[in-house]
């Protein structure tokens, strides 16, 4: 900047602060809503249904603990971290030095790839699935070793377990499992993570564990209760609907949380959503709800893709995955240039489409432009 830019900046700064200072709170008001009117412009009629968001959130309670808190947003979050992390190691039944509190799950999944995957890493995990944590791994200089979903696109634990050399530094697993949908049951991955984390950390990524049928009796948390080397990764992002809020957390033993917590996050939580998420978690009525919505969700987009002769994966989570017989990224921009957002993919040769669910307007928008892609029309008689 020259000088006389500076002065000029310098100038329009100060008339600009005494203008807000006249303007006191109000103008503070128009300015909020002109940025939120910046960072969302609104199109018409767009259904996102891109990145397995929860549209029936947050719930009341949450967003009351939230505003709540607004009026303690000048303080460090200490205490609102402190009561996030005892509720959490109460519903888990652990003691606290086994949680360590994320903003979103992404931040622990970053922290476990700089843990074991640097230069000299070699993470295991089937193909495909979630890659974040691969992805950041590769970044750092560790290997992908990837072990094919079989095919009915589950994952294949025992090639993974016989893959389980000494250089493996981590085996990731999603369960259940994103883009497909699918589970592992309990016994079949709270078996592989007892044998397998006795020789290498194994971090299980349950974020879409509340959409389970049975999560309790699927969750590998079992396993770090008998002492056994398990990372489990949750987050808020989906059924409580905290995408926007960034709130996660894992469970682990107190010394693989120490070292997660060197290599990541430090204190990156705001005070409104660590008390919004500790409002969320106990509001048992609104996971149902959540679970409920969904539910209707997936049975109307089954009804869509049964009557227009699609197969597809039930799923166990809030998202659809079905094979599609045009090649994806037409298919994705055909849906997207309609109003439509969609994740698509090849794997292995085939074309799929991976929808999430929505509100029952944009499921219904999804139909239609679905059937109008394909040239193919549901008789509704
Ligand atoms: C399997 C899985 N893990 C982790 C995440 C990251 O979620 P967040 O960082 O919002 O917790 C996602 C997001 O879609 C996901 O699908």
């Amino acid at each position: 900047m020259t000088n006389l830019n500076r002065r000029n900046w310098l100038k329009s700064s100060m008339t600009l602060t005494a203008g807000l200072m006249t303007m006191g709170y109000a103008g503070a008001e128009n300015g909020r809503d002109v940025a939120s009117a910046k960072a969302f412009p609104k199109k018409d009629r767009y259904a996102r249904l891109t990145s397995n968001e929860n549209p029936f959130g947050p719930s009341a309670s949450a967003k009351k603990a939230l505003k709540a808190a607004l009026d303690d947003a000048f303080l460090y979050p200490r205490e609102y971290r402190q009561t996030l992390v005892e509720l959490i190691a109460k519903e888990e039944e652990v003691s606290e030095d086994h949680i360590l509190l994320g903003a979103g799950s992404s931040e622990l999944l970053h922290a476990a790839a700089r843990v074991y995957g640097g230069a000299n890493g070699k993470v295991l995990s089937a193909d495909p699935t979630y890659t974040s944590l691969v992805r950041s791994a590769e970044m750092l200089g560790a290997e992908w070793v990837k072990v094919p979903l079989d095919k009915n696109f589950d994952h294949d634990l025992s090639t993974m377990e016989h893959q389980v050399k000494p250089d493996i530094s981590l085996v990731y697993l999603v369960n259940p499992n994103n883009p497909t949908g699918k589970i592992m049951t309990g016994e079949e991955i709270i078996g592989f993570c007892d044998t397998v984390s006795s020789k290498v950390p194994v971090f299980v990524d349950e974020a879409y564990w509340d959409y389970m049928e049975n999560p309790k009796g699927s969750t590998t948390t079992a396993c770090i209760k008998k002492g056994a080397n398990v990372i489990v990764a949750r987050t808020f992002s989906k059924v409580h609907a905290f995408a926007g809020l960034r709130v996660g957390y894992c469970i682990a033993q107190p010394e693989v949380i120490k070292m997660l917590a060197k290599e990541g996050p430090r204190n990156t939580l705001s005070g409104p959503s660590m008390s919004a998420a500790t409002a969320s978690l106990v509001d048992h009525e609104f996971i149902k709800y959540s679970v409920k919505m969904n539910n209707e969700g997936k049975k109307f987009v089954y009804d869509v893709l049964e009557k227009t002769g699609h197969d597809y994966f039930p799923s166990h989570t809030n998202f659809i995955l079905f094979p599609i017989a045009m090649d994806y990224s037409d298919f994705r921009k055909k849906m997207l240039d309609r109003g439509v957002g969609i994740k698509s993919m090849n794997v292995a040769g085939q074309d799929y489409c991976r929808v999430s669910m929505g509100k029952m307007e944009d499921l219904e928008m999804f139909a239609d432009v679905f059937q109008k892609v394909i040239g193919t029309s549901i008789n509704k008689s």
